[in-house]
């Protein structure tokens, strides 16, 4: 396809979807550098990722249209195709928890930790009272302060810097509303810290929120029907079978588990860059509580209904993202994607993001268990690699179906073959 029609399709693409000119024109310029300039330091230009739509969502008896942000071939069509196998026994069913985070105040030198640990729970409610109605820099519309938790950690023997080798922890847990909440819980800390310097006698070192937010999971199931997962090669109860075997290998095996997860978050942090989101936050949440039980497990859980009629997927994550503030506000394509799903609220965000994860897991699975994934991904590839070499307009897909025919999908032969097509012409 020449560079023109290509741009018509993309084009028309965008106006199926329903975008305004407005939206559209947003998506086309994209991140100005002078906000840019704005959101870092040091700015010397804006880096462009390919965005795309996937298809075929059914969540919660609603049809979303997913923006995805991601680099890698293949991701947005086998989240499609498995969002296509998910409705067709009903689509995904998603909840998430309230949007409650933690953050977290370090004291150490605590002459009496049991007494410590009593002053505080007693002062608890003044503290969140403090935080919510009297202090100027935590009082907020729509957040607010919940909880303290006081935790003692012993370290396994005494350290040069610390002779007593133990110390306390102060969660304070705070309702985000439809923020992610990083800064309203770093000021919290920030601001909660000499008054609890002052209860417990202790000395304050570090103030930050913990990016294990498991007081905020979004989880989500399907339930494919066997039937749907037939190919021409193989019965959909084999391939059901051969999926749940891999889901086990990934429950069992932590080699296998960092490669499932990896396809997991595939899916997941294309919708959380889409949406403007700190995808680094998500991932390390994602694989800390993947390692919840001591040894790193998979995020996913596949099984058979009683009957053999179904395939279940499960997925719980934590999942702190937020709809407001941050990138999400600055970033004109972040406000595109969440117009495009229609969602007004951080949990409905987190709830689709979910179901992503499971249907990229599904995909990356079902193709692992059935052809292997290298059939579908070469093809794809072969494009990057022919872009790679130089070519641009009609020559890319050319260069891409011989390298395919070839089965040598490699840039070396990719510069040859673009060698020879300057040569004809
Ligand atoms: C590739 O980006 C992701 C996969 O390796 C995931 C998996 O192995 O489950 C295909």
């Amino acid at each position: 396809m020449s560079k023109k029609l290509r741009d018509v399709a993309i084009a028309e693409r965008a106006s199926l979807l329903g975008l305004s000119p407005a939206d559209q024109a947003a998506l086309q310029h994209g991140l100005a550098l002078d906000v840019a300039d704005h959101m870092i330091e040091n700015a010397i230009a804006t880096y462009a990722l390919p965005m795309g739509v996937a298809d075929n969502f059914v969540i919660n008896g609603r049809e979303v249209r997913i923006p995805m942000v991601v680099e890698e071939p293949s991701v947005l069509a086998a989240c499609g195709f498995a969002a296509k196998l998910a409705r067709a026994g009903g689509g995904f069913r998603a909840s998430s928890t309230e949007p409650i985070m933690i953050g977290q105040i370090q004291v150490l030198d605590v002459p009496d930790v049991a007494a410590a640990s009593a002053k505080l729970e007693q002062a608890s409610a003044d503290l969140l009272d403090w935080l919510n109605t009297q202090n100027p820099s935590t009082i907020s519309k729509h957040a607010k302060a919940i909880g303290l938790e006081i935790r003692h950690i012993p370290l396994p023997a005494a350290q040069s810097v610390i002779p007593n080798p133990h110390f306390l922890v102060v969660h304070i847990l705070y309702y985000c509303g439809d923020a992610m909440g990083a800064n309203l819980i770093n000021t919290a800390c920030e601001a909660l810290a000499p008054k609890i310097e002052a209860l417990s006698g202790g000395r304050v070192n570090l103030r930050i929120l913990s990016n294990l937010n498991d007081k905020r999971m979004a989880s989500a199931t399907c339930d494919v029907p066997v039937s749907a997962l037939t190919t021409p090669e193989l019965d959909g109860l084999t391939l059901a079978r051969r999926i749940v075997e891999a889901s086990l290998f990934a429950e069992y095996d932590p080699y296998r588990a960092t490669t499932h997860n990896k396809g997991v978050m595939n899916g997941i942090d294309a919708v959380v860059i889409a949406t403007g989101n700190d995808w680094r936050a998500v991932e390390a949440a994602a694989h800390a509580y993947a390692a919840r039980n001591g040894q790193y497990a998979s995020m996913t859980r596949w099984r058979l209904s009683a009957d053999n009629q179904f395939l279940r997927g499960e997925i719980t994550l934590p999942m702190a993202v937020g709809v407001v503030g941050g990138a999400t506000r600055v970033h004109p394509a972040a406000q595109v994607s969440l117009r495009l799903m229609e969602i007004r609220t951080a949990r409905e965000l987190a709830e689709i993001i979910v179901c992503v994860g499971l249907a990229q897991n599904l995909a990356a699975i079902r193709a692992l268990a059935a052809e292997g994934i290298q059939r579908g991904h070469m093809s794809l590839h072969a494009r990057q690699i022919a872009i790679a070499a130089g070519a641009t307009g009609d020559a890319i897909d050319r260069i891409a179906e011989q390298l395919v025919t070839e089965k040598q999908v490699r840039l070396e032969r990719a510069q040859t073959l673009m060698e020879n097509l300057k040569f004809r012409i």
